[in-house]
């Protein structure tokens, strides 16, 4: 049996623009999804996912062993999560050279399903990790990164970044621009997270700005400012100035929203952190619903998300220093 865990992760800035070859910034956080394997004597694969939660907010369920889990949450979730774990398996049978190899896998995760904090990809980097020490070999981070990356790509028909992947498996803050990845430092974060109990599909939304990008040079214009805010922000970053920081996280999710992929409920978050002078606030990831970001070095924002209607629960989240790590 091994054991491996990931990180999930917030974008500071670049989501969606990174798929178009902008750069982007997410850094990782403490909140893990742990993936544990189990070799089988035949090719079968079972996966069990007992408990996928987060503060307030936990969903249980019993594995697949008649094919219907018995779930709360929403079915394309589910079968989102199922098609990660399914492709991440035929990565590890591709890299270890054993096409037949069956598994038990057990997934336990505290990032939400597909609320932006990076649950996907922190579950296909674990599952990787896991499943290929299970078979005997050790993958180099940057071979997992690159593993994880190809399942998401292969799930996501075509329409994702390196930036989850990447991030997940090296922890850290990091910068993604096309293929070229790698660890920034970044100063002491106080990152705020809100969360509105809901998910959004994160293809449909990568779709959606593509569409508009083909179909307005505006929009086109909107994803290359994005990757001009990100450079500012990267230097803000370097510089440790995190008014300015902030100040670029808010033009950040001025840019998303016009590119359709904020909500009412994370508008009305952003504004609740911004209310309460949050040094800035922004959607992270596809969007859609799910969370978002601020950074207060207060208590104000998190006080305040947690009296805001919509708002199912806020917590402060560490910067995980670490990626991958090898539990057993
Ligand atoms: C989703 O977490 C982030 C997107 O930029 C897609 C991607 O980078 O693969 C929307």
């Amino acid at each position: 049996m091994t054991v491996s865990s990931a990180p999930g992760k917030v974008y500071l800035f670049g989501e969606h623009a990174v798929v178009y070859g902008e750069p982007a910034v997410p850094c990782a956080i403490e909140r893990r999804a742990r993936v544990t394997v189990e070799q089988r004597a035949d090719d079968k694969l079972r996966v069990q996912a007992d408990n996928l939660s987060l503060d307030g907010f936990t969903v249980e369920y019993g594995g697949r062993t008649d094919g219907h889990p018995d779930v709360d949450v929403p079915e394309h979730l589910i079968t989102a999560a199922m098609g990660y774990v399914d492709e991440a398996i035929e990565q590890v049978r591709d890299v270890t050279e054993e096409p037949d190899a069956g598994f038990d896998v057990i997934i336990e995760s505290d990032i939400p399903l597909g609320a932006g904090l990076g649950s996907s990809a922190a579950v296909v980097v674990a599952a990787i990790d896991a499943a290929t020490r299970e078979l005997g070999a050790t993958l180099e981070v940057d071979e997992l990164a690159e593993r994880a990356f190809q399942t998401e790509y292969a799930v996501q028909d075509g329409q994702a970044s390196r930036a989850d992947t990447f991030c997940s498996a090296t922890g850290g803050a990091v910068r993604v621009e096309g293929e070229d990845c790698r660890r920034i430092d970044a100063p002491d974060l106080p990152i705020v997270i809100g969360f509105d109990g809901g998910a959004g599909e994160t293809g449909e939304l990568v779709s959606g700005v593509r569409a508009l990008r083909e179909e307005y040079a505006f929009a086109a214009d909107t994803v290359e400012t994005i990757g001009n805010v990100v450079r500012r922000g990267e230097a803000a970053l370097e510089d440790g100035n995190l008014e300015e920081v902030g100040r670029l996280m808010d033009f950040n999710h001025g840019l998303l929203s016009a590119l359709g992929v904020s909500s009412r409920s994370l508008d009305t978050m952003v504004w609740a952190a911004r209310d309460a002078d949050a040094l800035g606030a922004k959607l992270t990831g596809a969007g859609g619903g799910g969370c978002i970001v601020a950074l207060d070095q207060t208590e104000a924002s998190e006080t305040a998300l947690r009296f805001t209607p919509g708002c199912e629960d806020a917590f402060r989240a560490e910067l995980a220093e670490t990626g991958v790590k090898r539990l057993e």
